[in-house]
Formats: C-alpha cells, structure tokens, sequence
C-alpha cells in the first residue's frame, strides 16, 4: 500500500488515522484516536466492518472459501491430523512433534474426570432440560470447583484451567446427555482416544461392553476439528469481551456456551436439523425456498449463509463428506433427510436470490444429518458444537490476556433516546 494513511473528513476538520497492514487479508484504519480528536464514534452494528483485535489464530478469506488454523488449511487437518493435536496447534502456534503430542495427549487424558461432587448438579435440572442448559450452568460452576486454576495473571493457572476445560467439555456434555435419557453416567476411560472416549460416555450402559467403532470415532474427531475455532464469531468475540474484563476462564467459557446456543449461531444446527424434519420430503421444498425469499417471512433456510463466507464454507464440503462415509459405515442406503439436504441445496445454488445474495450452505447444514447418524439427538448438536469450540475460544482468549496491549472492551453508542428532563410527580403524569 502507497501511503499507510487514511484521511477522514468531517466539519471541514481533516483527520488522519494509519493503516495497518495484516500478514493477509484485509488491511485496517486504526480510528483508535477518533474520539479523541473529532469527538465523533464510527457506528457498525453487527461489526459488519470493524476488527475487534489482532490475531494470528485463524484466518477465513470469505470470498474464496479458505479456513486457515495457524496457517494450515482446515482440508489438510482435517484429512491428516486429529482434535488434540489441532487444539495444540491452536493453543501453542505450531502442530507437536511427537514429544511434545504425546505430553499434551497424556494431560488432556489426566484432566478428562470432573469433582464427584458436581454430579450431583445434574440432579438439580428437569430430566427434560435442554443438554445446552445444563451445559450452560455446569461449566459456570466449574470455577466453584476449581478455584485453583481462576488467577488469569499466572500463566500456569491459564494452562491448567485451559487444560481442564478442554478435558472436561466431553465429560460433561456426554453426563448431560446422559442426564437428559435417564441413563446412568460413564466415567471417562484414560486407554481411549478423545473422540473415542466421548462416544463411550454418551453410548455404553453398565449392562454391556460397548465397542466404539473407529471409523464414526474418526468422523467425530474431524467434527471436532472443523468445529474449533472460526476467528472472531460471536461466541468467541463474546469470550473476549468476557475476559476482558478479567473474569475467569471457567465463566468465559459458559458466556461463550450462551452466545453459541443461538439459532443463527451454533444453534443452527440444531435448528437445520429441524427444518430439513419439517420440510419433510423433496416435493416440499419450493414452499419452504419461496418462505426464506419472502421479506415478510421470518423464515430462514437454516444452515445457510455467512457473514464471512460468500462463496462455499469449506467445512460444509469436508462436512458433507464424513457425512457419507458415516451413512455409508452404518449401511443407510438413503436418508431422506440427506436426499431433501441435497435437493434443497441444488435448488438454492441455483436460485437468483441465493445466488445474488451469495448464500452457500455453511457448517451446519450437513452436521445434523452426520451427528443424528451417529445417534445425537437433536438437542445435544449444539452442544457438541461447544465442545468443540471450547479450544478455540480458549485460544483466543489466550491471545488475549497475553497481549499487553489488551485493555476492557467497552463500545460506545449512538443515542436517540430523551435528552435531559425534569421528573414529574404521577398526579402530572398523561
Ligand atoms: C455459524 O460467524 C461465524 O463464523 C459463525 C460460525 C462459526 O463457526 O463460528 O461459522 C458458525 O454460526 C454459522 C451460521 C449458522 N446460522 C445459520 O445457518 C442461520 C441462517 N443464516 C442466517 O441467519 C444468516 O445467514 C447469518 C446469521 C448466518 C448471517 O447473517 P448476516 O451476515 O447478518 O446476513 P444478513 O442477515 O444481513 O443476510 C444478508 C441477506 C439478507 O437479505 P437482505 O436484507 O439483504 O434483503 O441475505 C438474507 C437476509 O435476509 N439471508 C437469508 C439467509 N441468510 C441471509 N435469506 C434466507 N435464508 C438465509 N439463511
């Protein structure tokens, strides 16, 4: 770039900001002084515009489809390596060589119990909460539990809370859904993999070994990986923001939780799920295109559409994928649910309002189907988006706390309400 300023006119006054060039993608005008010198705020809600921080976690080129973690694309790890060397990938910068992979693998093993005693608030939920519910309030507590890893300053006490969430999300989302069918809790197992050990605590009983087969372990572990990190989504920028304040990791992580479960967030999947159910069969598709087009229909295809993404999410390809390998390993010749998926898909890409309005389907058009084969209710696919997730936000909130320039995140607004006036009594009142 020519000159790394940006000028910005107003009130015949000429303001100057500096541009600051990324190591990809787009550039950025600090307007960090523009309040300062112009008394004016910039205004973008939704942050259509805005960049909330500098990171070196993930990057995501909307237009052409890519998803870097730390640099490697999301196809290469997800074909070549596994969810816990992606999470120390995320966490430390660089994939582990073989020393440092089965050291990190050893700790998330040690940490995968959670203190007996927070099984008894399950007990506290309806059977018939919603598993993010119960997720939502367990992981809040955790900081109740372990008060020994909630000093954000010491760089240990980070590591051991980061450590022990990423441990425990499997643990506790498989006793929530546990919870939630009535069946008793699994503990952990320490000689199976992560992936492995998650299927077992949500899918043996005591009354029977339970074999986990290693291809749906295999495409669970890819879920996760596509699942964990994402740049600076609502969850996450919701973690930030949390920690900003200096609150511990354990609540940050439950604000992250809350902001997911929303339909046009992670809850999508959920939600995709449900629609592609009431959608029902092929022949009911054009109603349902007609409703999303309609302005006056609050309805929207679920699974579709990106802030980010203008062209294919890549994960939805690599989404797609394990979900015929998963249908195929368990012999479902057809589900009807896939065949009105892909129906619905080929419709939209080819309909002008998708195609003008740039909306492809996104991670979670597909990963109901996969996780509903692999036998997830519908309420619990929100939940394994959170487990999921959990490194990245922890990533990310890392970076944050890490920086030194890093100071509370408080926006301002701009206010249309009631300048200043005087009370009045209520005998004066309309
Ligand atoms: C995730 O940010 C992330 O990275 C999130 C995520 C991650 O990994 O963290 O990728 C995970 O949340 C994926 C998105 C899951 N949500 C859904 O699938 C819900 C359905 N999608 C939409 O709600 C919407 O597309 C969003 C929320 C995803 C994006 O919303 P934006 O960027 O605010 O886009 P918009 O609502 O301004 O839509 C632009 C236009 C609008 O039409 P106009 O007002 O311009 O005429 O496209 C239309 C919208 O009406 N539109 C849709 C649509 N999505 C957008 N119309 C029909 N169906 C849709 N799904």
């Amino acid at each position: 770039m020519a000159d790394n300023k940006a000028e910005f006119q107003a009130g015949g006054v000429s303001h100057n900001f500096n541009i600051k060039d990324g190591a990809i993608g787009p550039s950025v005008v600090d307007i960090s002084s523009l309040y300062k010198n112009s008394g004016m705020f910039t205004y973008d809600p939704g942050f259509t515009s805005t960049a909330s921080c500098e990171s070196k976690i993930t990057y995501i080129d909307g237009d052409q489809g890519t998803l870097l973690y730390r640099g490697f694309p999301i196809e290469q790890l997800a074909d070549h390596g596994d969810f816990l060397e992606t999470c120390y990938l995320l966490l430390y910068g660089e994939l582990p060589n073989k020393v440092e992979k089965d050291d990190f693998v050893n700790r998330v093993t040690y940490h995968t119990m959670i203190h007996e005693q927070m099984s008894r608030f399950f007990s506290g939920f309806r059977r018939d909460a919603h598993p993010m519910a119960i997720m939502v309030g367990t992981v809040g507590a955790l900081s109740a539990f372990y008060h020994d890893s909630t000093d954000i300053a010491d760089p240990h006490q980070r590591m051991i809370a980061s450590l022990r969430m990423i441990a425990k999300m499997p643990t506790i989302a498989a006793m929530a859904y546990k919870y939630h069918i009535g069946q008793p809790f699994v503990y952990p197992r320490n000689d199976l993999d992560y992936a492995s050990n998650f299927l077992h605590m949500c899918f043996a009983v005591p009354c029977e070994e339970y074999k986990v087969n290693p291809v749906l372990a295999r495409a669970m572990d890819r879920i996760f990986i596509l699942h964990a990190d994402h740049e600076q989504n609502a969850s996450t920028s919701t973690v930030r923001l949390a920690g900003s304040s200096g609150a511990n990791p354990f609540a940050c992580i439950a604000a992250g939780i809350a902001c997911l479960w929303g339909p046009a967030h992670g809850g999508a999947n959920e939600a995709a799920l449900n629609m592609l159910s009431e959608i029902g069969s092929v022949d009911r598709i054009p109603e349902y295109i007609a409703r999303a087009k309609d302005k006056n229909d609050p309805f929207r295809l679920m699974g579709f559409g990106h802030r980010v993404y203008k062209n294919y999410d890549p994960r939805a390809r690599i989404m797609q994928k394990t979900t015929h390998e998963v249908l195929g390993e368990l012999g479902i010749k057809d589900d009807p649910l896939l065949d009105v998926a892909m129906e619905l898909e080929k419709i939209a890409r080819s309909d002008e309002y998708f195609v003008e309005k740039k909306l492809y389907p996104n991670i979670d058009f597909y990963s109901g189907i996969t996780l509903r084969a692999l036998g997830f209710p519908t309420n619990m696919f929100t939940v394994l988006f959170a487990l999921a997730r959990t490194v990245g936000w922890i990533a990310q909130w890392k970076e944050m706390v890490e920086d030194p320039s890093q100071r509370i995140g408080r926006p301002r607004q701009l206010y249309t309400g009631y300048p200043e006036r005087d009370y009045t009594p209520i005998d004066q009142r309309r």
